[in-house]
């Protein structure tokens, strides 16, 4: 089974990842964790050129760039992984590229969508979660995060724009209900945690 968490930086996707990795593992399960852009070694080296503030990258260069790096994490390790029954979760999957190039650069929604069919190869997750957060929260959380430096390339896009990321996502979720569960991002960790493990047990059959 494939799962993957999606939101803005600072919205707590790590955060979740890991509190249900460790349920997950304590029942015995096998789990493959994956951050996107990464995972593979050409992958990460995309993600270091995607990240980086040494040069401009042009919208579409950007959306190929994470396309890229997507499909060789596809094809090396999630269907492979798929094939041997092993859980995975991913930190940001293809959700990513409809919010932040499609919805966030306002690019070509119909090139988006092929780039997005080409590099998942038509592998997509049973169940995605979208941590709801506002920009400001997201923003004071990461300030507060002492591991979180200087904003990257991504994260220097303004508020406008991250607006418009979060449009994106909502409508992917009412787009895809059965597949995309909104969670309300602003409360405790705890408390997120809990509705995660209740939506999985609701949807799924894993051990939690
Ligand atoms: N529900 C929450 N309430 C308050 N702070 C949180 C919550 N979830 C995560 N954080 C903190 O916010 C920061 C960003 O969380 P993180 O999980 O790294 O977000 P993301 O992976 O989405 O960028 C971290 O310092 C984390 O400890
Ligand atoms: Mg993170």
């Amino acid at each position: 089974m494939f799962i993957s968490f999606e939101g803005i930086d600072g919205s707590g996707k790590s955060t979740q990842l890991v509190l249900l990795r460790d349920v997950l593992e304590q029942a015995g399960s096998t789990v493959v964790t994956i951050r996107e852009p990464g995972a593979t070694l050409l992958s990460e080296s995309i993600r270091e050129i995607l990240l980086s503030n040494k040069q401009t990258i042009t919208s579409t260069a950007e959306l190929l760039l994470f396309s890229a790096a997507r499909t060789q994490l596809v094809e090396k390790v999630i269907e492979p992984a798929l094939e041997q029954g092993t859980l995975i979760l991913c930190d940001r999957y293809v959700d990513s590229t409809t919010a932040y190039q499609g919805y966030g650069r306002m690019l070509d929604m119909e090139n988006v969508t092929t780039c997005n069919r080409i590099a998942t190869r038509g592998v997509m997750p049973s169940v995605t979660f979208f941590i709801d957060v506002a920009f400001e929260q997201a923003q004071q959380r990461m300030h507060f995060d002492t591991g979180a430096g200087e904003p990257d390339r991504m994260e220097r896009a303004g508020r406008e724009f991250f607006e418009r990321v979060r449009e994106g996502y909502l409508a992917i979720a009412q787009n895809e209900p059965t597949r995309m569960v909104v969670i309300d991002g602003a409360r405790d960790r705890a408390v997120i945690h809990h509705d995660i493990l209740a939506v999985l047990r609701e949807r799924t059959s894993l051990p939690v």
